[in-house]
């Protein structure tokens, strides 16, 4: 943590007052969050738990991400110790969080931090976003929660707050450029970070998706949908394409004592780089083989169930078939020890395979 003193002009929105205000008794606590009387003291957080804890975020909500957060921080408490890292130990400790992709990017992001920024990340979003794994949405968070730059930040609470205070008919992602204006005309220059922060905050425990708790928040009074009673309708979204349903088979190999026979996914793709038990060549496009056309070898193969899990673009079915097999098997991998499971990069599709087959 450092503490700054500001020089900015303050530019305050009587909408930035009432938020700020209410922000200022209601901010939810986060290990990587200053609270707001601390910010007020000029104590400002570390942008490595900024970044990390932004990245985390994508996707996965905020009290899954806790426990993450927290064991990250502790294995690696700084960018150097990040980038120093194995990866195979940073996918490890990632595992749960999905889309590893993320993970790798995370590594790689650190390292370029370390060697190219000496160890500082930038502050202007733009700089920020040259760097792996930093999209348009992490980069204005990044720059305005760790570094107080006046930029708008727009996630998907912010969204629901926005287009409900204004009823933007617009449907999202369409919106989008219209919520950035607004939120840049509405949002305070001087404190962008507890802005953005008590904007999250608000989306997430009063501006709620479903029966939005309207009596409480802050800004009502000039809020178009609580004047309308429309609030529910907003944001409008575009009709999602239904997901489709692949389907697939994995293999779970077990010797006489229970090892189970594991392997490696490409480098590329979905679930890039984890540990998984042997499976048919699916896809989020298209199906992999299931039934006996499926099996890797030959042995007594025993079906001992079907694993569901759904992705950001598709539901997936595995056939999971199960073989006690006494010989080396005639495809690349390792066995590993039934009690070591827990400590591979193994997705969460994959622990439901292994729970159907008994593990
Ligand atoms: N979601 C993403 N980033 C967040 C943050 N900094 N605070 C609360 N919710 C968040």
């Amino acid at each position: 943590m450092h503490t700054t003193s500001s020089n900015k002009s303050k530019i305050a929105t009587p909408f930035s007052q009432q938020l700020l205000a209410w922000y200022f008794k209601h901010a939810r606590t986060m290990p990587w969050r200053i609270p707001p009387e601390d910010h007020h003291q000029g104590v400002r957080g570390d942008p490595y738990y900024v970044w990390l804890s932004e990245v985390m975020l994508q996707q996965t909500q905020v009290a899954t991400v806790r426990d993450y957060f927290l064991k990250f921080v502790e294995k690696w408490p700084s960018i150097e110790a990040l980038a120093a890292a194995d990866i195979e130990d940073v996918l490890k400790a990632w595992a749960g969080l999905g889309y590893y992709s993320r993970a790798r990017n995370l590594k790689k992001c650190a390292d370029e931090v370390v060697l190219n920024h000496g160890g500082k990340f930038p502050y202007k979003p733009e700089q920020l976003k040259k760097l792996p794994g930093i999209g348009d949405y992490t980069a204005s968070a990044i720059a305005s929660i760790a570094f107080d730059e006046p930029v708008a930040v727009v996630d998907g609470n912010i969204e629901r707050v926005i287009t409900r205070h204004y009823e933007i008919s617009t449907p999202l992602p369409a919106a989008k450029p219209e919520i950035q204006k607004r939120v840049s005309e509405v949002l305070d220059a001087d404190k962008p970070g507890e802005f953005a922060q008590a904007m999250m905050d608000l989306g997430a425990t009063i501006c709620t998706p479903k029966r939005p708790v309207c009596g409480l928040c802050p800004i009502n009074q000039d809020c178009a949908a609580f004047s309308s009673g429309d609030q529910e309708l907003f944001p409008v979204k575009r009709p999602k394409p239904e997901k489709p349903t692949r389907k697939g088979a994995a293999f779970v190999i077990c010797d006489a004592t229970d090892n189970v026979f594991l392997e490696k996914r490409g480098e590329k793709g979905l679930l890039a780089g984890m540990s998984q038990v042997p499976t048919s060549n699916w896809t989020a496009r298209h199906n992999g083989a299931t039934g006996e056309a499926a099996f890797p070898f030959s042995a007594e193969w025993q079906m001992s169930g079907i694993a569901r899990h759904t992705f950001t673009h598709f539901h997936l079915e595995l056939e999971v078939w199960k073989t006690k097999f006494a010989n080396e098997p005639p495809i690349n991998g390792w066995w590993c020890k039934s009690e070591s499971l827990n400590g591979e990069a193994l997705p969460t599709l994959m622990k439901k395979v292994l729970a159907k087959a008994g593990f």
